[in-house]
């Protein structure tokens, strides 16, 4: 299977620099003949249907579970379908954490967009004082992001992103990455990304980790450049 890379923007880029980075990755993409699933999370503001971009998709950071209606700060499928933005992110560590988005409210957005078919990218990760507890710890409480989500559903890529990886230049040893991964793969037989810190330095010995079928990257993905050379390695991989 080719690997999939995924950049997040997070709060990054304006509308203007947003679509010179995705045509310019489009046409990059063109030009060198790779077919890897290249997905591109933007600000909502900046969402447009990009017609002319055929090789990546654009997916929203977050939108609400309904088509429309009174909810003051959120998106909905009539803005998503304005685009044709068919993909989503569920369930970031910064949602969860910094937003303070519960299982419950994840769990009612993947069933909606689920049913509506979209592509979700689904993450997971725990934060620094489970993972000091140990490896059995960390797993249960990655498997508790698990409630009440269909894992059975076609078109979902999950993205195990430790909490304290993210941002921080710190990632996990890549035994740790190669135990987690494979725990959660008997767990899930779908697309498993990694997320955290991953930057061109380090990316090739992360997609070399088994059971690692891409990466999710925020702050290194931001540059054109640095994101362009992480598709090239991940082409390579
Ligand atoms: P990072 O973010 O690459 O800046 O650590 C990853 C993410 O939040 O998806």
């Amino acid at each position: 299977m080719k690997k999939i890379i995924a950049s997040n923007f997070k709060t990054n880029h304006t509308r203007k620099s947003t679509k010179e980075f995705i045509v310019n990755v489009n046409s990059f993409l063109n030009k060198n003949n790779i077919d890897n699933e290249v997905i591109i999370f933007p600000t909502a503001t900046a969402l447009d249907e990009f017609v002319t971009v055929s090789n990546l998709s654009v997916g929203a950071q977050n939108a609400y579970y309904v088509k429309n209606g009174s909810f003051t700060g959120e998106i909905g499928t009539e803005q998503l379908d304005e685009f044709g933005i068919k993909t989503i992110l569920i369930g970031h560590s910064e949602r969860r954490h910094n937003i303070g988005e519960s299982q419950k409210d994840i769990t009612l957005k993947y069933n909606y967009y689920k049913s509506l078919g979209y592509k979700i990218v689904y993450c997971v990760g725990e934060p620094l004082e489970v993972k000091e507890q140990g490896i059995s710890q960390t797993l249960e409480y990655v498997f508790n992001q698990f409630d009440g989500i269909d894992l059975e559903y076609d078109n979902v890529i999950i993205a195990y992103e430790p909490v304290w990886a993210i941002g921080t230049g710190l990632t996990p040893s890549i035994e740790d990455i190669e135990t987690i991964h494979k725990k959660l793969k008997k767990k899930l037989q779908k697309p498993l990304l990694y997320g955290g810190s991953v930057k061109p330095t380090n990316l090739a010995e992360i997609l070399a980790i088994p059971n690692v079928d891409g990466t999710l990257i925020g702050t290194s993905s931001w540059n054109e450049e640095d994101f362009k050379s992480m598709i090239t390695t991940t082409n390579k991989a």
